[in-house]
This record gives C-alpha cells, sequence and structure tokens, in this order.
C-alpha cells in the first residue's frame, strides 16, 4: 500500500514518456501523493497538463522558476518517500552515475536520501552498449533499484530488450521497495460480479453489477500485501497479485466461495448475487413458435449467510447490502442476521452510486458502532476505506 507515501515521479525524453501517465495514474490510485517532474527532453513526448492531470499536484520542470521555493530540488529530495525515473533515458542515467546536476530531475536525484527506483525504456543497442551496462551496474551497486526493461515491440517497429516496464510491475515494485503493507501475509478471499441463472441454452436472468467495486476491493487488498483470490462472474483485468476463480451462478459461487472461506482470513462478499432462478432451464433453446413461456422461479441458497454460520474465530466476514429505500435499517438487519464484521450499504438508487458506475458513495456498519460515511468518490477509494475497516477489526480497534 502506498498510501500517505510522497513518491517524486521524474520522466525524462524518451517515447515511452506517455506511459508515465498510465504510472502515475496507478500510483495515485495506491494512495500514493504523485509529485511529477519532467525533464526538457521529456517535453518533446508529453504534454504537462496530460501528467498534472493524472498526478498530485502540477509537473514541475525549473529549477530556477520556482513560485514558491527558490531551492526544489532539495524540497523535492528531502520530502520525497521514492523517487522514480520513468521512463529513464540513457543520458539520465549517465547523469545520475556520474553526479552531474544539470536540471531539476538530476538535482533532485542527488539531493534525496530516499530509496531511488530507475526504470530504463530505450532501444536495444542503446541499452545493450558497455557504457549504459556499466552505468547501470554502478548504480545497482549503490543500492539504486533499477526495474529492467521488457523485450517486445520498440519505436519504429524493431524488436528486443528496452522496452519501458510495464506500469503496474513498477508499481509492484514501488511496493516492494517501500516494505510490506498492513495485510502482508493475510488471505483474502473477494466474490465480484453479478451472478446469471440460465433460462434456457441462450437466456439468463442477470443483473446490473459490473464487478468494479469488487475488483477494486481485491487490488487494494493485493497492494497492501495480501494474498488474494477473486471469485468473479466478469472478465475485466485481473489485479495484480490476484488469483482469479470463474464462475457463472450463484449456485458456482456458493461452492467456490465455501470451500475458499476455510482457508482465508477475510471473505468480502461484494457479489450481486441473484436471489432467485428458474427453477427447470431447459436444455436447449426455447422457440418463439411455442408461446410465451411460463418461468417458474426457485430461491438461491444465500451465500453470505452459510459463510456467517460457518464463520471460524477471527475471520472477518465482510457483507454489502445494496438498497433503494431505508438503507442503514436493511443493512443493519443483514449485518445481524448473517453475522457480519462489517457491512458495507450503498444506495444503488442514488445518482453516481453502485452499479455500473466509476464511483460509490457507501455507509460502513459495524456491530455496536456508529455508522461511517464515505461520500461519493472512486470505487478504488472506496475499496480503501473498507480495507481500512478490515485492518482495524483484525487489530480490534474501534472505527
Ligand atoms: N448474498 C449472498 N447470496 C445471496 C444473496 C445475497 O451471498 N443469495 C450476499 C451479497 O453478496 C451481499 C449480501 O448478501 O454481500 C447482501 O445482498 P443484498 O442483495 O443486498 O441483500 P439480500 O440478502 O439478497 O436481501 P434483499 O434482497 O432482501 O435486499
Amino acid at each position: 500500500m502506498l498510501t500517505g507515501k510522497r513518491i517524486v515521479l521524474g520522466v525524462t525524453g524518451g517515447i515511452a514518456a506517455y506511459k508515465a501517465v498510465e504510472l502515475s495514474r496507478r500510483l495515485v490510485d495506491a494512495g500514493a501523493h504523485v509529485v511529477p517532474v519532467m525533464t526538457a527532453g521529456a517535453e518533446h513526448f508529453l504534454g504537462r497538463t496530460t501528467l498534472s492531470a493524472l498526478a498530485s499536484e502540477p509537473v514541475q520542470t525549473d529549477l530556477w522558476h520556482n513560485p514558491t521555493t527558490a531551492i526544489p530540488h532539495t524540497k523535492l529530495g528531502q520530502e520525497a518517500d521514492l523517487i522514480i525515473v520513468a521512463p529513464a533515458t540513457a543520458r539520465v542515467i549517465a547523469a545520475y552515475r556520474m553526479g552531474l546536476s544539470t536540471d531539476l530531475l538530476t538535482n533532485t536525484l542527488l539531493a534525496t536520501r530516499a530509496p531511488v527506483m530507475i526504470c530504463p525504456a530505450m532501444h536495444t543497442e542503446m541499452w545493450e552498449h558497455p557504457s549504459v551496462a556499466e552505468n547501470i551496474a554502478v548504480l545497482r551497486a549503490r543500492g539504486v533499484h533499477v526495474v529492467d526493461p521488457d523485450s517486445g515491440r520498440l519505436a519504429g517497429g524493431d524488436v528486443g530488450a528496452g522496452r519501458l516496464a510495464d506500469p503496474e510491475r513498477i508499481v509492484a515494485e514501488a511496493l516492494t521497495v517501500l516494505g510490506p503493507g498492513d495485510l502482508a501475509g493475510v488471505r483474502v478471499v473477494v466474490s465480484a460480479g453479478g451472478t446469471r441463472e440460465p433460462i434456457d441454452a441462450v437466456r439468463v436472468i442477470a443483473n446490473r453489477s459490473s464487478g468494479k467495486q469488487g475488483y477494486a476491493i481485491a487490488a487494494e487488498a493485493a497492494a497492501r500485501g495480501a494474498s488474494v483470490t477473486l471469485v468473479s462472474t466478469v472478465e475485466l483485468p485481473s489485479p495484480h497479485g490476484t488469483h482469479v476463480v470463474a464462475v457463472e451462478t450463484a449456485a458456482e459461487m456458493q461452492e467456490a466461495m465455501t470451500a475458499l472461506a476455510g482457508d482465508h482470513d477475510v471473505v468480502v462478499m461484494a457479489a450481486a448475487v441473484a436471489d432467485f432462478r428458474p427453477t427447470d432451464a431447459a436444455g436447449g433453446k426455447l422457440k418463439k413458435r411455442d408461446g410465451v413461456p411460463e418461468i417458474t422461479l426457485e430461491a438461491t441458497p444465500d451465500i453470505l449467510a452459510g459463510l456467517g454460520a460457518a464463520k471460524r474465530p477471527g475471520q472477518v466476514l465482510v457483507g454489502f447490502a445494496a438498497e433503494t429505500a431505508d438503507l442503514l435499517a436493511n443493512a443493519t438487519a443483514k449485518l445481524e442476521s448473517k453475522h457480519l464484521d462489517l457491512v458495507v450499504a450503498n444506495d444503488v438508487g442514488a445518482p453516481g452510486v453502485g452499479f455500473a458506475h466509476d464511483t460509490n458513495a457507501v455507509t460502513l456498519l459495524r456491530p455496536g458502532a456508529e455508522p461511517v460515511e464515505i461520500d461519493l468518490a472512486s470505487k478504488r477509494d472506496v475499496a480503501r476505506a473498507v480495507i481500512n475497516s478490515v485492518v482495524d477489526i483484525r487489530r480490534g480497534t474501534s472505527p
């Protein structure tokens, strides 16, 4: 977890500079405060506005004309918890090795005691040049963390080693450099998405759940060091460090969650599980010529209630409550009847909240505690609040 960490993101002049925008977004999503610094070369490849918009503050480029301080490099260097240079060109790598301070970024690199991560990106010939290889070896020997480039397509259509490491890998390395998270060694299983119950061979009863909130919780838990299993009905990209088990129906989800809950410390039921399913799904396709079908429904098992009944001592069980009326009363009833440690309640009728949105607004309920309201925020921010609460429950602290 990078919450509260101040990361200076140095971007230098290579074609991969555009990927720094994605990297910045991911670092911010992981909770970091990202301070972007661009070299003059980087400005040939990337607009300041773009990076400023996805970092935590505006881009800085200038050593000399800073309106807030006469010594921006020492302030940047001293306040940083980590400096990441991505992409790092051969020039900046050489300057850093030599101790040359020609611009704001190279000055900052010399003015810090924080750990430094260098993520080189250049053509294969340059990456394999003895001078670059030697500079990298010296920096490594000094304790600089070098994230080796990937092999793949490079600018101009060439293929080889030198492509900037995937932003996801860079974030994972940053997490390693900054130490274990508060869920290190904890096993977490999260269900996500809406179940689909077959009517016949082609039709299903489904719901509007996108799975985004469950995925955000899985990503947050993994970023904070947990080993995470996602039981999912949707095909979103799997968050780094999570293992995905694909399911479709309530029965499949029940089987997977019940089996997994036994050896997981934290169980989060974020999925929207169908409460009813067709009693007898037709094996083939129902034909129009046979008239309007009568579909009889039966109740599905309440997975969460079953997990609550079988809860092990010390296990933390988190449920959701999707409501359109009487939010607190209904959510409190679910907290009690399903033996939960935490309920994440949302008013799915409110604008920007719940199904299919990228934002959510929730109320966190714990037994015997005052409700905690999380105002409209990104699903990742909501995930952070949920995981903070899980950590508090594990530590035995009150909200
Ligand atoms: N849930 C479950 N199995 C079901 C239905 C719901 O495990 N068959 C879980 C959901 O994953 C969620 C919680 O129970 O964590 C509450 O789901 P919700 O749909 O809000 O409520 P229900 O329990 O289905 O009750 P109601 O439909 O009356 O609101």
